[in-house]
């Protein structure tokens, strides 16, 4: 298989930047990953109400930022403000949510490569796509045009939301996050032209892998923690996984 010009397809990444040894999708997270020896990190981006992107997993910020509200329904301003830190431990009370421009920074300064996962607030899916892709090519093409950094990999369960990324920079490579087979799912991942297809690992065996591979595709699976399962599935020439187990594994 050619080698994407586009992405290293690291073999370990690290899932909401470290997994659950750290807040998820906090600039911590993505220290605490990266003291772990990971060099990929996975995080999920949605919109503020005012269009900032950053990093939140669930459609409100209750569970990871202690605040009743809808994800996208407060500002930046006030997003900033809350604790994402303080549900998950004492010692990260006061973490603040991160801003999808902050983790770009921690990234390039440490050579960090970034799997951006569009988590669009139902109803706010282009939007995600084209603000996420837009702000994504403006604080990346610097490096990418002086060889010095690949840029991030854009996926998504939602197929509209890559679609307009495709639309805003189609330079940036996409993979289509699947978590069940469907009959003309891998024909949605070549019409939105994507690098690879991110599956939950149990839909994978080495027959599909060989499939996908021969159609071009690249694949990595998600969420891999058990080191049997890791190894089966590297074992059967799969491109990469997505693991909470930044602890236990050793990246290579
Ligand atoms: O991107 C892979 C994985 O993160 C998808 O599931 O719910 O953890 O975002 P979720
Ligand atoms: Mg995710």
């Amino acid at each position: 298989l050619a080698a994407s010009p586009v992405w290293p397809f690291p073999r370990w990444i690290a899932h909401r930047g470290a997994g659950t040894i750290a807040p998820e999708n906090t600039l911590a997270a993505f220290r605490v990953g990266a003291s772990h020896g990971f060099r990929a990190f996975e995080c999920d981006v949605k919109l503020s109400a005012d269009g900032i992107p950053y990093l939140m997993h669930d459609d409100t910020l209750l569970r990871t930022a202690g605040q009743d509200s809808g994800a996208s329904t407060l500002v930046w301003s006030e997003i900033s403000l809350l604790d994402a830190g303080g549900w998950h431990s004492r010692g990260h009370a006061g973490e603040p949510p991160a801003s999808l421009e902050a983790v770009t920074a921690f990234c390039q300064r440490n050579g960090g490569v970034l799997n951006i996962e569009l988590k669009p607030t139902p109803g706010d899916e282009t939007r995600t796509g084209e603000v996420v892709a837009a702000e994504t090519e403006a604080l990346w093409q610097p490096l990418v045009d002086a060889g010095q950094a690949p840029w991030p990999l854009l996926s998504s369960f939602n197929a509209k939301a890559l679609a307009a990324a495709r639309e805003t920079a189609p330079q940036l490579p996409r993979a289509l996050l699947l978590d069940q087979l469907t009959p003309d799912c891998f024909d949605v991942a070549e019409l939105l032209d994507c690098t690879a297809v991110i599956l939950e690992h149990s839909l994978i065996d080495p027959a599909l892998l060989q499939r996908l591979h021969h159609a071009g595709l690249r694949v990595l699976a998600y969420t891999v923690n058990d080191p049997d399962a890791a190894e089966r599935l590297l074992g059967w020439g799969l491109d990469g996984l997505i693991t909470d187990e930044v602890a236990r594994f050793v990246p290579d």
